[in-house]
């Protein structure tokens, strides 16, 4: 059977639970691992099966073959977790802002918010209708999945949809996006209070449909200034992580938020789970920062807070290396993870996701690096 009771569905029994235990602070034989982005392009499989569906959103929308790609990485790697197929865009996109992918470009949207009409005409989305095509492939992959490892749902998090709504895509210098921090910062609010509760439904309803982990992409978040961060991204994260934990308490949520290492005592504020880092951050001072946190809260509080895991946070750019060198990069990361003697609360993963440029010989060394090292 399940070991949540957060699906209203039956789905095989997860046998590898490595990446669920770490979590918890439980023990673990070894250090769970995963790759953002694992399911893409520096794979031929995936590259075969996207050219069958033809464009990236149609391949999100084919159940068939959003399986067939979330589980490509999992026949050639040891991976502990799964992650759905889909894209953090798909929120726009069902709010009508008219996704389209210009070759080379990346992400462009047809339809920008620039104003207050523009946020007017966004609607409330029922995430079971607009969206049903990602709960369909969440239900589809955790039957497929046959309990080899859990499944995690993901949403991008309000501030980093909310750059590609304004700038209309990928941005270097969110000239919009922050142009309107500093001029409007009511619009920006306004926008991004209508993220959250789309987010807050999408995750609640990837959960329903069978996902056992939610990691929230904050991918822009690290653009932020210091005050900025918590107003803008880190509010809404936290209002998104409390209310997931209220309905589904047994859910683990991550909260990854790039560039986000000078700001752990800051997201330490937030029910997740556990904190992703990209490699700016050594993994020890990033366990010191978050148990004085944890004493601080304890203090402050006077209520005992759970200790945050963290995962990560190898620079993808190590996988251009030579063996032996990520093996050794590998190596200092763990090293430094468990520097603490605390020997888990600690999921291995890239700082960032995987490049289109990586060699997948390379990407399995690293994983077996990450098991083969002795805790
Ligand atoms: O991790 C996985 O394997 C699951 C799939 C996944 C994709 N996108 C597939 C994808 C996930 C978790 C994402 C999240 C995502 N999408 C983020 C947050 C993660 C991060 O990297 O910070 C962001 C910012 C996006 C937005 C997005 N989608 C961009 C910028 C692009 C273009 C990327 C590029 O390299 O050109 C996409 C498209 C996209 N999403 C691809 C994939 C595999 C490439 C599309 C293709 O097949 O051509």
């Amino acid at each position: 059977s399940d070991n949540n009771n957060s699906t209203n569905q039956k789905f095989p029994t997860l046998k590898n639970d490595r990446l669920l235990r770490a979590l918890r602070f439980e023990p673990v034989d070894t250090t769970p691992v995963w790759m953002m982005r694992q399911a893409g392009r520096y794979l031929p499989e995936y590259k075969a099966t996207r050219a069958e569906a033809g464009d990236f959103m149609s391949l999100c929308k084919d159940t068939a073959r959003a399986t067939e790609v979330t589980l490509q990485p999992l026949r050639r790697f040891d991976l502990d977790a799964s992650i759905l197929f889909s894209d953090i865009l798909t929120i726009p996109d069902a709010m009508g802002l008219g996704l389209y992918f210009e070759a080379g470009e990346g992400p462009k949207f047809k339809y920008p918010i620039r104003q207050q009409s523009d946020l007017e005409r966004l609607p409330t989305l029922d995430v079971n209708d607009s969206l049903d095509y990602v709960m369909r492939a969440v239900t589809s992959i955790r039957h497929a999945l046959n309990g080899q490892v859990p499944l995690f749902g993901f949403s991008g998090s309000p501030w980093t949809l909310a750059t590609y709504m304004i700038e209309g895509g990928s941005s270097k210098d969110y000239r919009y996006t922050k142009g309107m921090l500093y001029s409007k910062p009511e619009f920006l609010h306004q926008l991004l209070d209508k993220l959250v509760i789309a987010v807050i439904d999408y995750l609640d309803a990837q959960v329903i449909a069978g996902a056992q982990a939610l990691q929230i992409f904050d991918s822009w978040g690290g653009a932020l200034g210091h005050r900025q961060f918590v107003e803008f991204s880190h509010a809404y994260n936290k209002r998104i992580v409390a209310e997931l934990k209220m309905r589904h308490p047994n859910i683990p949520v991550i909260l990854f938020t790039k560039g986000g290492g000078l700001w752990l005592d800051i997201q330490a504020d937030s029910e997740a789970d556990a904190l992703g880092l990209d490699w700016t951050m050594p993994l020890d001072r990033a366990r010191q920062v978050l148990t004085e946190s944890q004493r601080q809260f304890t203090k402050q509080h006077k209520t005992l807070q759970r200790s945050k895991a963290i995962q990560g946070n190898l620079d993808p750019a190590t996988l251009y290396g030579s063996p032996e060198t990520i093996r050794s990069e590998v190596k200092f990361m763990l090293d430094s993870a468990y520097a603490c003697g605390e020997k888990t609360g600690y999921v291995a993963n890239l700082g960032h996701g995987i490049t289109q440029w990586v060699d997948p010989e390379r990407a399995k060394v690293f994983i077996d690096a990450v098991h083969e090292y002795q805790i």
